[in-house]
């Protein structure tokens, strides 16, 4: 049998189970009353699903200065805890209105509104008590800054105001820039973070730094362009969501303002701009980019 594993796959195999484990041990299974409605509705959307693509972005960005992939756990598995807080919220009736994620009935759908939205404020602070608590590898100082970076990129300055515009954009002809920005905000902010934050963990030369984020800024652009394509070409099944939502509810996307074939297009360009800049992390200061470049690949090329 032809073995059709990408690099990708190979990455999330081998770090999957310490990724699971790490989030399963975060959720607190100790609470026996009324609360445990709430674990369960964190258990039901946190655990088994999902690509883990921040998560494995962060080890492998990690892996730049390191070998060691658990003392960064805290930092990849709290970017996951923020994400699916996001994914939890992005879905309610009052946002996206979606009924199925990561393969299963959504948050809201399973244990109702006002459930999801406090599993989503729990995983939110839950993100925040991981990071500081469980970095213990890295100095004080460079934790903190770190927790500040998180903070302040998944704020109004990052993915919440990102997805404001998102909502308030709806129904209106903008500008690529304009949508661009969109972008960067609602997804790419969170993507650029798994990618800077190890390296300020490990408190390397701030010209490293600038170019990871360079590299995560068209990553992260590019992660949100191919979800827009898949949401109109994708499989229900495949995704584990449902396609044709952003064109129901009218959103500001690449395919809603241009044809699929130049949004392919977009797609390789700033596919190619993330890849001279991990050509350059290699040239420049010898960085095994071997990793991110699987990563990469499987954001451009990802059919779910
Ligand atoms: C979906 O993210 C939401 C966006 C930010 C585009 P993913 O495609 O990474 O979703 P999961 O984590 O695999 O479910
Ligand atoms: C979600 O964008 C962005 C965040 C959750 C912050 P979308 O609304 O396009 O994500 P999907 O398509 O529902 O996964
Ligand atoms: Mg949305
Ligand atoms: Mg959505
Ligand atoms: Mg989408």
């Amino acid at each position: 049998m032809i073995d059709t594993k990408t690099p990708f796959d190979a990455l999330l195999s081998l770090h999957s189970d310490k990724i699971e484990s790490f989030m399963l041990a975060m959720i607190d299974q100790t609470i026996i009353d009324e609360r445990s409605v709430l674990i369960d509705a964190i258990r039901h959307s946190l655990l088994n699903g999902g690509k883990r693509i921040r998560p494995i972005l962060a080890i492998a960005a990690n892996s730049l200065f390191s070998k060691d992939v658990d003392s960064i756990l805290p930092l990849a598995c709290s970017l996951e805890i923020i994400h699916t807080y996001s994914l939890i919220h992005d879905d309610l009736p009052s946002m996206d209105n979606d009924d199925f994620r990561r393969g299963k009935p959504t948050c809201h759908v399973k244990f109702g509104e006002d459930i999801a939205i406090l599993a989503g404020d729990t995983l939110n602070t839950l993100a925040f008590e991981i990071l500081s608590t469980h970095l213990t590898a890295f100095s004080d100082r460079a934790v903190l800054d770190v927790i500040k970076m998180i903070a302040k990129n998944m704020g109004v300055a990052g993915l919440v105001g990102g997805q404001v515009l998102d909502i308030k954009s709806s129904n209106k002809l903008l500008n690529l820039e304009h949508l661009n920005n969109l972008h960067q905000k609602k997804t790419g902010a969170l993507i650029q973070l798994a990618i800077t934050s190890p390296a300020y963990l490990h408190e390397v030369d701030t010209s490293i730094i600038n170019d990871l984020r360079l590299f995560g800024f068209h990553l992260g652009l590019l992660f949100q362009i191919i979800d827009d394509i898949l949401d109109v070409v994708g499989e229900k099944s495949q995704l584990g969501k449902s396609p044709g939502k952003d064109q129901e509810l009218n959103k500001l996307t690449y395919p809603g303002i241009m044809s699929l074939d130049e949004c392919r297009r977009i797609a390789k360009e700033e596919k190619n701009k993330a890849l001279a800049c991990l050509d350059n992390l290699q040239e420049q200061y010898n960085y095994n980019t071997k990793e991110l470049l699987a990563i990469l690949d499987f954001t451009y090329n990802r059919s779910y």
